[in-house]
Protein backbone atom coordinates (compact mmCIF):
# COMPACT_ATOMS: atom_id res chain seq x y z
CA UNK A 1 0.00 0.00 0.00
CA UNK A 2 1.04 3.36 -0.65
CA UNK A 3 2.33 5.50 1.99
CA UNK A 4 -0.11 9.11 2.77
CA UNK A 5 1.45 11.58 0.76
CA UNK A 6 2.26 14.90 2.52
CA UNK A 7 -1.08 16.67 2.62
CA UNK A 8 -2.97 13.53 3.07
CA UNK A 9 -4.03 13.93 6.69
CA UNK A 10 -6.31 16.74 5.37
CA UNK A 11 -7.56 15.10 2.78
CA UNK A 12 -11.34 14.94 2.81
CA UNK A 13 -13.72 11.82 2.50
CA UNK A 14 -17.07 10.45 1.04
CA UNK A 15 -19.41 10.33 4.20
CA UNK A 16 -20.88 7.21 2.69
CA UNK A 17 -20.23 4.56 -0.50
CA UNK A 18 -23.61 5.70 -1.55
CA UNK A 19 -22.35 9.20 -1.89
CA UNK A 20 -19.19 8.17 -3.71
CA UNK A 21 -21.27 6.38 -6.50
CA UNK A 22 -23.95 9.60 -6.88
CA UNK A 23 -20.91 12.23 -7.32
CA UNK A 24 -18.95 10.03 -9.41
CA UNK A 25 -22.34 8.83 -11.64
CA UNK A 26 -23.02 12.60 -11.74
CA UNK A 27 -19.66 13.16 -12.99
CA UNK A 28 -19.99 11.06 -15.90
CA UNK A 29 -23.50 11.89 -16.32
CA UNK A 30 -23.78 15.31 -17.99
CA UNK A 31 -23.95 17.36 -21.11
CA UNK A 32 -22.18 14.87 -23.09
CA UNK A 33 -24.94 12.39 -23.22
CA UNK A 34 -27.85 15.14 -23.54
CA UNK A 35 -25.71 17.33 -25.98
CA UNK A 36 -22.52 15.78 -27.35
CA UNK A 37 -23.50 12.56 -27.45
CA UNK A 38 -26.49 13.11 -29.49
CA UNK A 39 -24.89 15.87 -31.86
CA UNK A 40 -21.68 13.54 -32.62
CA UNK A 41 -24.32 10.44 -33.66
CA UNK A 42 -26.22 12.66 -35.90
CA UNK A 43 -23.36 14.45 -37.44
CA UNK A 44 -21.13 11.16 -37.74
CA UNK A 45 -24.14 9.10 -39.61
CA UNK A 46 -25.49 7.64 -36.44
CA UNK A 47 -25.03 3.62 -36.12
CA UNK A 48 -22.04 2.93 -36.84
CA UNK A 49 -20.70 5.34 -34.84
CA UNK A 50 -22.92 4.43 -31.86
CA UNK A 51 -21.40 0.79 -32.83
CA UNK A 52 -18.28 1.92 -32.48
CA UNK A 53 -18.77 4.07 -29.33
CA UNK A 54 -20.19 1.66 -27.07
CA UNK A 55 -17.26 -1.12 -27.73
CA UNK A 56 -15.05 2.18 -27.01
CA UNK A 57 -16.80 2.12 -23.68
CA UNK A 58 -16.83 -1.62 -22.85
CA UNK A 59 -13.17 -2.65 -23.91
CA UNK A 60 -11.21 0.98 -23.23
CA UNK A 61 -13.74 3.04 -21.08
CA UNK A 62 -14.77 0.35 -18.40
CA UNK A 63 -10.66 -0.80 -17.78
CA UNK A 64 -9.74 2.59 -17.61
CA UNK A 65 -12.20 4.09 -15.43
CA UNK A 66 -11.21 1.70 -12.45
CA UNK A 67 -7.68 2.63 -13.16
CA UNK A 68 -8.40 6.25 -12.49
CA UNK A 69 -9.56 5.58 -9.55
CA UNK A 70 -7.32 3.04 -8.45
CA UNK A 71 -4.30 5.60 -9.07
CA UNK A 72 -6.35 7.99 -6.78
CA UNK A 73 -7.13 6.00 -3.98
CA UNK A 74 -3.72 4.74 -3.88
CA UNK A 75 -2.14 8.04 -4.29
CA UNK A 76 -4.72 9.97 -1.85
CA UNK A 77 -3.64 13.36 -3.39
CA UNK A 78 -4.45 15.53 -6.73
CA UNK A 79 -4.43 13.88 -9.97
CA UNK A 80 -0.59 14.83 -10.63
CA UNK A 81 0.60 14.43 -7.04
CA UNK A 82 -1.34 10.76 -6.76
CA UNK A 83 0.41 9.62 -10.02
CA UNK A 84 3.69 10.68 -8.16
CA UNK A 85 2.97 8.76 -4.99
CA UNK A 86 1.86 5.44 -7.48
CA UNK A 87 4.92 5.74 -9.45
CA UNK A 88 7.41 6.30 -6.00
CA UNK A 89 5.51 3.36 -4.37
CA UNK A 90 6.53 0.81 -7.34
CA UNK A 91 9.67 2.45 -8.05
CA UNK A 92 9.20 4.23 -11.33
CA UNK A 93 10.17 7.52 -12.60
CA UNK A 94 8.22 10.04 -11.35
CA UNK A 95 7.77 11.60 -14.09
CA UNK A 96 4.73 9.94 -14.98
CA UNK A 97 3.02 12.23 -13.44
CA UNK A 98 2.63 14.43 -16.51
CA UNK A 99 -0.24 12.85 -17.57
CA UNK A 100 -2.06 13.89 -14.47
CA UNK A 101 -0.83 17.47 -15.83
CA UNK A 102 -2.59 16.82 -18.91
CA UNK A 103 -5.81 15.85 -17.46
CA UNK A 104 -5.67 19.39 -14.62
CA UNK A 105 -5.20 20.85 -17.99
CA UNK A 106 -7.83 19.09 -19.95
CA UNK A 107 -10.21 19.52 -16.96
CA UNK A 108 -9.56 23.53 -17.26
CA UNK A 109 -10.14 23.77 -21.55
CA UNK A 110 -12.81 21.50 -21.01
CA UNK A 111 -14.62 23.63 -18.45
CA UNK A 112 -14.33 26.44 -20.43
CA UNK A 113 -16.47 25.79 -23.05
CA UNK A 114 -18.82 23.60 -20.92
CA UNK A 115 -19.78 26.38 -18.44
CA UNK A 116 -21.37 28.44 -22.31
CA UNK A 117 -23.14 25.31 -23.39
CA UNK A 118 -24.74 25.03 -19.77
CA UNK A 119 -25.63 29.01 -20.15
CA UNK A 120 -27.45 27.51 -22.91
CA UNK A 121 -29.37 25.35 -21.40
CA UNK A 122 -30.02 28.28 -18.55
CA UNK A 123 -31.54 30.47 -20.96
CA UNK A 124 -33.93 28.11 -22.68
CA UNK A 125 -35.18 27.16 -19.13
CA UNK A 126 -35.81 30.49 -18.78
CA UNK A 127 -37.73 30.50 -21.76
CA UNK A 128 -39.88 27.77 -21.31
CA UNK A 129 -40.25 28.49 -17.50
CA UNK A 130 -41.45 32.18 -18.16
CA UNK A 131 -43.88 30.35 -20.85
CA UNK A 132 -45.10 28.00 -18.68
CA UNK A 133 -46.12 30.27 -16.01
CA UNK A 134 -47.58 32.88 -18.76
CA UNK A 135 -49.79 29.71 -19.80
CA UNK A 136 -50.29 29.21 -16.12
CA UNK A 137 -52.03 32.73 -15.12
CA UNK A 138 -54.30 32.67 -18.69
CA UNK A 139 -55.94 29.50 -17.38
CA UNK A 140 -53.96 27.17 -20.53
CA UNK A 141 -50.82 25.37 -19.07
CA UNK A 142 -51.08 22.22 -20.24
CA UNK A 143 -50.86 23.60 -24.21
CA UNK A 144 -48.35 23.55 -26.16
CA UNK A 145 -45.40 25.93 -25.70
CA UNK A 146 -44.24 29.30 -27.27
CA UNK A 147 -48.16 29.56 -28.96
CA UNK A 148 -48.21 31.56 -31.83
CA UNK A 149 -44.63 31.61 -32.76
CA UNK A 150 -43.68 29.96 -35.85
CA UNK A 151 -41.07 27.29 -36.42
CA UNK A 152 -38.50 29.37 -38.08
CA UNK A 153 -38.69 31.95 -35.20
CA UNK A 154 -38.54 28.85 -32.32
CA UNK A 155 -35.42 27.83 -34.30
CA UNK A 156 -33.94 30.80 -34.72
CA UNK A 157 -33.75 31.93 -30.90
CA UNK A 158 -30.62 30.37 -31.07
CA UNK A 159 -29.61 32.07 -33.32
CA UNK A 160 -30.76 35.57 -31.44
CA UNK A 161 -28.46 33.81 -28.27
CA UNK A 162 -25.98 33.81 -30.10
CA UNK A 163 -26.19 37.35 -31.33
CA UNK A 164 -26.50 38.54 -27.98
CA UNK A 165 -23.16 38.65 -25.88
CA UNK A 166 -24.42 40.20 -23.04
CA UNK A 167 -27.03 37.72 -22.39
CA UNK A 168 -24.46 34.73 -23.51
CA UNK A 169 -22.34 36.37 -20.65
CA UNK A 170 -24.49 36.65 -18.54
CA UNK A 171 -26.05 32.89 -18.75
CA UNK A 172 -22.24 31.59 -18.75
CA UNK A 173 -21.64 33.84 -15.58
CA UNK A 174 -24.91 32.23 -13.90
CA UNK A 175 -23.73 28.81 -14.80
CA UNK A 176 -20.06 29.20 -13.39
CA UNK A 177 -20.86 30.76 -9.93
CA UNK A 178 -23.21 28.00 -9.06
CA UNK A 179 -19.91 25.93 -9.94
CA UNK A 180 -17.78 27.90 -8.02
CA UNK A 181 -20.23 28.55 -4.82
CA UNK A 182 -20.57 24.47 -4.92
CA UNK A 183 -16.72 23.60 -4.78
CA UNK A 184 -15.97 26.57 -2.44
CA UNK A 185 -17.83 24.38 -0.10
CA UNK A 186 -16.18 21.81 0.00
CA UNK A 187 -16.45 17.84 -0.74
CA UNK A 188 -18.74 17.19 2.31
CA UNK A 189 -21.39 20.26 1.90
CA UNK A 190 -20.65 20.96 -1.88
CA UNK A 191 -20.22 18.26 -3.95
CA UNK A 192 -22.00 14.78 -2.17
CA UNK A 193 -25.03 17.30 -1.20
CA UNK A 194 -25.25 18.62 -4.49
CA UNK A 195 -25.42 14.78 -6.06
CA UNK A 196 -27.29 13.05 -3.43
CA UNK A 197 -30.26 15.90 -4.46
CA UNK A 198 -29.75 16.54 -8.20
CA UNK A 199 -28.92 12.66 -9.21
CA UNK A 200 -32.50 11.57 -7.82
CA UNK A 201 -34.32 14.20 -9.72
CA UNK A 202 -32.43 13.70 -12.46
CA UNK A 203 -33.37 10.14 -12.80
CA UNK A 204 -36.89 11.09 -11.83
CA UNK A 205 -37.14 13.51 -14.91
CA UNK A 206 -35.27 11.31 -17.04
CA UNK A 207 -37.76 8.77 -16.99
CA UNK A 208 -40.39 10.93 -17.35
CA UNK A 209 -39.36 12.79 -20.06
CA UNK A 210 -38.65 9.26 -22.16
CA UNK A 211 -42.07 7.67 -21.17
CA UNK A 212 -43.97 10.75 -22.64
CA UNK A 213 -41.65 11.13 -25.62
CA UNK A 214 -41.93 7.17 -26.38
CA UNK A 215 -45.82 8.38 -27.05
CA UNK A 216 -45.00 10.94 -29.50
CA UNK A 217 -42.30 11.52 -32.78
CA UNK A 218 -41.18 8.79 -35.11
CA UNK A 219 -39.57 6.60 -33.13
CA UNK A 220 -38.74 3.49 -34.85
CA UNK A 221 -37.14 6.07 -37.41
CA UNK A 222 -34.60 7.16 -34.54
CA UNK A 223 -34.07 3.44 -33.82
CA UNK A 224 -32.96 2.67 -37.35
CA UNK A 225 -30.79 5.65 -37.69
CA UNK A 226 -28.86 4.77 -33.92
CA UNK A 227 -28.39 1.27 -34.28
CA UNK A 228 -28.36 0.45 -38.26
CA UNK A 229 -24.78 1.07 -38.96
CA UNK A 230 -23.43 1.87 -42.45
CA UNK A 231 -19.56 1.23 -41.90
CA UNK A 232 -18.79 3.01 -44.87
CA UNK A 233 -19.25 6.09 -42.33
CA UNK A 234 -16.77 4.50 -40.13
CA UNK A 235 -13.47 6.32 -41.53
CA UNK A 236 -10.58 7.31 -39.16
CA UNK A 237 -11.40 10.63 -37.83
CA UNK A 238 -14.82 9.16 -36.93
CA UNK A 239 -13.78 6.31 -34.79
CA UNK A 240 -11.38 8.82 -33.10
CA UNK A 241 -14.11 10.94 -32.30
CA UNK A 242 -16.30 8.47 -30.75
CA UNK A 243 -13.60 7.21 -28.58
CA UNK A 244 -12.77 11.11 -27.66
CA UNK A 245 -16.73 10.98 -27.03
CA UNK A 246 -16.27 7.91 -24.78
CA UNK A 247 -13.23 9.23 -22.85
CA UNK A 248 -15.23 12.93 -22.65
CA UNK A 249 -18.71 11.15 -21.67
CA UNK A 250 -16.84 8.74 -18.66
CA UNK A 251 -15.06 11.76 -17.57
CA UNK A 252 -11.79 9.85 -18.21
CA UNK A 253 -8.56 11.88 -19.26
CA UNK A 254 -9.54 15.00 -17.29
CA UNK A 255 -8.50 14.61 -13.21
CA UNK A 256 -11.98 13.91 -12.27
CA UNK A 257 -12.49 10.38 -11.33
CA UNK A 258 -8.69 10.54 -9.70
CA UNK A 259 -9.34 13.15 -7.71
CA UNK A 260 -12.82 11.76 -6.68
CA UNK A 261 -10.77 8.34 -6.00
CA UNK A 262 -8.77 9.99 -3.77
CA UNK A 263 -11.19 10.42 -1.35
CA UNK A 264 -12.74 6.86 -1.87
CA UNK A 265 -12.47 4.87 1.77
CA UNK A 266 -9.92 1.80 1.49
CA UNK A 267 -12.89 -0.47 2.38
CA UNK A 268 -14.98 0.22 -0.52
CA UNK A 269 -15.30 -2.31 -4.02
CA UNK A 270 -14.07 -0.35 -6.83
CA UNK A 271 -14.54 -2.52 -9.56
CA UNK A 272 -18.84 -2.36 -9.44
CA UNK A 273 -18.35 0.96 -9.22
CA UNK A 274 -16.51 1.31 -12.07
CA UNK A 275 -19.27 -1.11 -13.74
CA UNK A 276 -22.33 1.25 -12.44
CA UNK A 277 -20.24 4.45 -14.02
CA UNK A 278 -19.75 2.49 -17.40
CA UNK A 279 -23.53 1.60 -17.49
CA UNK A 280 -25.30 4.79 -16.31
CA UNK A 281 -23.13 6.83 -18.74
CA UNK A 282 -23.67 4.92 -21.61
CA UNK A 283 -27.68 3.66 -20.76
CA UNK A 284 -28.00 7.60 -20.57
CA UNK A 285 -26.66 8.51 -23.79
CA UNK A 286 -28.47 6.25 -25.50
CA UNK A 287 -31.83 6.97 -23.93
CA UNK A 288 -31.01 10.91 -24.72
CA UNK A 289 -30.81 9.39 -28.20
CA UNK A 290 -34.16 7.80 -28.26
CA UNK A 291 -35.60 10.84 -26.43
CA UNK A 292 -33.84 13.55 -28.73
CA UNK A 293 -34.12 12.12 -32.64
CA UNK A 294 -37.49 11.02 -32.72
CA UNK A 295 -38.14 14.45 -32.55
CA UNK A 296 -35.82 15.59 -34.43
CA UNK A 297 -36.90 13.30 -37.04
CA UNK A 298 -40.88 14.04 -36.69
CA UNK A 299 -40.43 18.00 -36.87
CA UNK A 300 -38.01 17.24 -40.27
CA UNK A 301 -34.65 18.44 -39.12
CA UNK A 302 -31.82 17.39 -40.24
CA UNK A 303 -29.79 14.98 -37.74
CA UNK A 304 -26.48 16.59 -38.53
CA UNK A 305 -27.17 20.06 -37.59
CA UNK A 306 -24.23 20.24 -35.20
CA UNK A 307 -23.82 21.76 -31.38
CA UNK A 308 -27.37 23.60 -32.20
CA UNK A 309 -29.52 20.39 -32.83
CA UNK A 310 -30.77 19.55 -29.23
CA UNK A 311 -31.34 23.43 -28.83
CA UNK A 312 -32.85 24.61 -32.03
CA UNK A 313 -34.81 20.94 -32.78
CA UNK A 314 -36.71 19.90 -29.62
CA UNK A 315 -38.07 23.64 -28.64
CA UNK A 316 -40.01 23.04 -32.30
CA UNK A 317 -41.79 19.71 -31.11
CA UNK A 318 -42.44 21.11 -27.93
CA UNK A 319 -44.75 23.81 -29.20
CA UNK A 320 -46.98 20.56 -30.37
CA UNK A 321 -46.96 18.21 -27.61
CA UNK A 322 -49.46 18.42 -25.10
CA UNK A 323 -48.04 20.27 -21.90
CA UNK A 324 -45.06 21.75 -23.73
CA UNK A 325 -44.35 24.03 -21.94
CA UNK A 326 -43.85 22.56 -18.54
CA UNK A 327 -42.25 19.51 -20.28
CA UNK A 328 -39.69 21.61 -22.00
CA UNK A 329 -38.98 23.51 -18.23
CA UNK A 330 -38.39 20.25 -16.95
CA UNK A 331 -36.13 18.67 -19.94
CA UNK A 332 -34.04 22.34 -19.53
CA UNK A 333 -33.88 21.63 -15.27
CA UNK A 334 -32.73 17.73 -16.18
CA UNK A 335 -30.37 19.03 -18.82
CA UNK A 336 -29.20 21.62 -16.12
CA UNK A 337 -28.63 19.14 -13.14
CA UNK A 338 -27.00 17.21 -15.41
CA UNK A 339 -24.61 19.77 -16.71
CA UNK A 340 -23.95 21.07 -12.69
CA UNK A 341 -22.78 18.07 -11.24
CA UNK A 342 -20.29 17.33 -14.27
CA UNK A 343 -18.93 20.79 -14.16
CA UNK A 344 -18.05 20.67 -10.61
CA UNK A 345 -16.15 17.45 -11.22
CA UNK A 346 -14.28 19.92 -13.90
CA UNK A 347 -13.64 22.26 -11.72
CA UNK A 348 -12.82 19.98 -8.73
CA UNK A 349 -9.27 18.36 -10.44
CA UNK A 350 -8.09 21.76 -10.43
CA UNK A 351 -8.54 23.16 -7.41
CA UNK A 352 -7.59 19.84 -5.29
CA UNK A 353 -4.15 20.99 -7.14
CA UNK A 354 -4.34 24.25 -5.77
CA UNK A 355 -5.15 22.72 -2.36
CA UNK A 356 -2.67 20.01 -2.89
CA UNK A 357 0.52 21.54 -4.94
CA UNK A 358 0.22 24.99 -3.98
CA UNK A 359 -1.03 25.01 -0.69
CA UNK A 360 -3.60 27.26 -1.45
CA UNK A 361 -7.10 27.42 0.43
CA UNK A 362 -9.74 25.78 -0.92
CA UNK A 363 -11.27 29.19 -1.74
CA UNK A 364 -8.76 30.60 -3.03
CA UNK A 365 -8.42 27.61 -5.15
CA UNK A 366 -11.89 27.98 -6.44
CA UNK A 367 -11.22 31.27 -7.23
CA UNK A 368 -8.17 31.21 -9.44
CA UNK A 369 -9.56 28.19 -11.39
CA UNK A 370 -13.31 29.33 -11.66
CA UNK A 371 -11.81 32.75 -12.96
CA UNK A 372 -9.05 31.19 -15.34
CA UNK A 373 -12.14 29.13 -16.43
CA UNK A 374 -14.56 31.75 -16.78
CA UNK A 375 -12.43 34.13 -19.35
CA UNK A 376 -11.71 31.12 -21.84
CA UNK A 377 -15.21 30.29 -21.92
CA UNK A 378 -15.75 33.84 -22.63
CA UNK A 379 -12.91 33.28 -25.68
CA UNK A 380 -15.01 30.85 -26.77
CA UNK A 381 -18.74 32.45 -26.15
CA UNK A 382 -17.23 35.28 -28.59
CA UNK A 383 -15.81 32.98 -31.23
CA UNK A 384 -19.84 31.88 -31.26
CA UNK A 385 -20.10 35.43 -32.64
CA UNK A 386 -17.65 38.27 -33.59
CA UNK A 387 -14.29 36.01 -33.54
CA UNK A 388 -16.47 33.53 -35.54
CA UNK A 389 -14.18 33.29 -37.97
CA UNK A 390 -11.03 33.10 -35.85
CA UNK A 391 -9.46 30.00 -37.00
CA UNK A 392 -6.76 28.92 -34.39
CA UNK A 393 -5.51 25.69 -35.56
CA UNK A 394 -6.25 26.31 -39.59
CA UNK A 395 -3.40 24.55 -40.66
CA UNK A 396 -4.04 20.76 -39.50
CA UNK A 397 -6.93 19.40 -42.11
CA UNK A 398 -8.93 18.14 -38.97
CA UNK A 399 -9.72 21.50 -37.61
CA UNK A 400 -8.99 23.17 -40.82
CA UNK A 401 -13.35 24.72 -40.20
CA UNK A 402 -13.44 24.81 -36.39
CA UNK A 403 -13.92 28.21 -34.69
CA UNK A 404 -12.23 28.71 -31.02
CA UNK A 405 -15.15 27.34 -29.65
CA UNK A 406 -14.90 23.93 -31.74
CA UNK A 407 -11.02 23.91 -31.37
CA UNK A 408 -10.94 24.07 -27.63
CA UNK A 409 -13.97 21.01 -27.62
CA UNK A 410 -11.79 19.28 -30.40
CA UNK A 411 -8.76 19.44 -29.38
CA UNK A 412 -9.45 18.63 -25.64
CA UNK A 413 -11.69 15.26 -26.63
CA UNK A 414 -9.45 14.10 -29.92
CA UNK A 415 -5.94 15.04 -28.62
CA UNK A 416 -5.25 15.68 -24.66
CA UNK A 417 -7.78 13.03 -23.40
CA UNK A 418 -6.70 10.01 -25.65
CA UNK A 419 -2.89 11.09 -25.47
CA UNK A 420 -3.96 11.06 -21.21
CA UNK A 421 -5.66 7.60 -21.77
CA UNK A 422 -3.26 5.78 -23.62
CA UNK A 423 -0.65 6.91 -20.76
CA UNK A 424 -2.87 6.22 -17.87
CA UNK A 425 -2.69 2.41 -19.62
CA UNK A 426 0.73 1.77 -19.84
CA UNK A 427 1.05 3.36 -16.50
CA UNK A 428 -1.20 1.07 -14.91
CA UNK A 429 -0.83 -1.50 -16.91
CA UNK A 430 2.95 -2.19 -17.22
CA UNK A 431 4.94 0.35 -14.65
CA UNK A 432 2.54 0.66 -11.58
CA UNK A 433 3.44 -2.03 -9.17
CA UNK A 434 1.33 -5.42 -9.54
CA UNK A 435 0.35 -6.29 -6.58
CA UNK A 436 -0.84 -2.63 -4.95
CA UNK A 437 -2.80 -2.35 -8.40
CA UNK A 438 -4.75 -6.05 -7.89
CA UNK A 439 -5.52 -5.14 -4.20
CA UNK A 440 -6.84 -1.93 -5.43
CA UNK A 441 -9.11 -3.54 -7.66
CA UNK A 442 -10.19 -5.59 -5.68
CA UNK A 443 -10.69 -7.78 -8.40
CA UNK A 444 -9.52 -11.95 -8.49
CA UNK A 445 -8.35 -14.45 -10.42
CA UNK A 446 -9.88 -14.55 -14.37
CA UNK A 447 -11.73 -10.76 -13.86
CA UNK A 448 -8.20 -9.55 -13.14
CA UNK A 449 -6.33 -11.24 -15.66
CA UNK A 450 -9.50 -9.88 -18.45
CA UNK A 451 -9.04 -6.76 -16.90
CA UNK A 452 -5.56 -5.88 -16.89
CA UNK A 453 -5.03 -7.75 -20.99
CA UNK A 454 -7.36 -4.63 -21.52
CA UNK A 455 -5.28 -2.36 -19.98
CA UNK A 456 -1.99 -3.56 -20.73
CA UNK A 457 -2.89 -4.69 -24.42
CA UNK A 458 -6.43 -3.47 -25.95
CA UNK A 459 -6.81 0.38 -24.53
CA UNK A 460 -2.93 1.38 -25.30
CA UNK A 461 -2.80 -0.21 -28.65
CA UNK A 462 -6.34 0.71 -29.68
CA UNK A 463 -6.01 4.24 -28.16
CA UNK A 464 -2.58 4.50 -30.06
CA UNK A 465 -4.27 3.50 -33.66
CA UNK A 466 -7.11 5.61 -33.36
CA UNK A 467 -5.05 8.49 -32.11
CA UNK A 468 -2.49 8.43 -34.93
CA UNK A 469 -4.41 7.22 -38.06
CA UNK A 470 -7.44 9.63 -36.19
CA UNK A 471 -5.36 13.28 -36.41
CA UNK A 472 -3.43 12.12 -39.33
CA UNK A 473 -5.77 10.81 -41.81
CA UNK A 474 -3.48 11.02 -44.74
CA UNK A 475 -1.32 8.45 -43.34
CA UNK A 476 -3.97 5.48 -44.17
N1 LIG B 1 -18.54 13.45 -18.41
C1 LIG B 1 -19.11 14.75 -18.43
C2 LIG B 1 -20.25 14.78 -19.43
O1 LIG B 1 -20.51 13.84 -20.08
C3 LIG B 1 -18.10 15.81 -18.77
C4 LIG B 1 -16.85 15.69 -17.99
C5 LIG B 1 -15.67 15.46 -18.63
C6 LIG B 1 -16.87 15.77 -16.60
C7 LIG B 1 -14.50 15.30 -17.93
C8 LIG B 1 -15.70 15.62 -15.88
C9 LIG B 1 -14.53 15.37 -16.54
O2 LIG B 1 -20.90 15.77 -19.59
Amino acid sequence: MVAAAGGAASQPGWSSRTAFVLAAVGAAVGLGNVWRFPTLAGENGGGAFVLFYIGCVVLIGLPLILSEILIGRAGRSDAVDSVRNVARESGVSEKWAIFGVFEVVAAFMILGFYSVVAGWVLYYAGVFGADFFGALFSGAPFAGALIGEAPEAIQGRMGDLFGNIPLLIAMHTVFMGITFWVIARGVHDGIEKAALYLMPAFFVLLLVITIYGAFVGEFSQAVAFLFTPDFSKLTAPVMNTALGQALFSMSLGSAALMTYGAYVSKETRLAPTAGMIALADTGVAIIAGLMIFPIVFAVGLDPAAGPTLVFQSLPVAFQQMPAGSLVGLLFFILIFFAALTSSISLLEGPTSWGINARGWSRLKSATVFSIGTYLLGIICLLSLNVWGDVRLLGFWSIFAESNIFDVVDGFTGKVLLPVSALLTAIFVGWRADKKLVENETGLEGGMFALWRFLVCWLAPVGVALILVFGLFPGLL
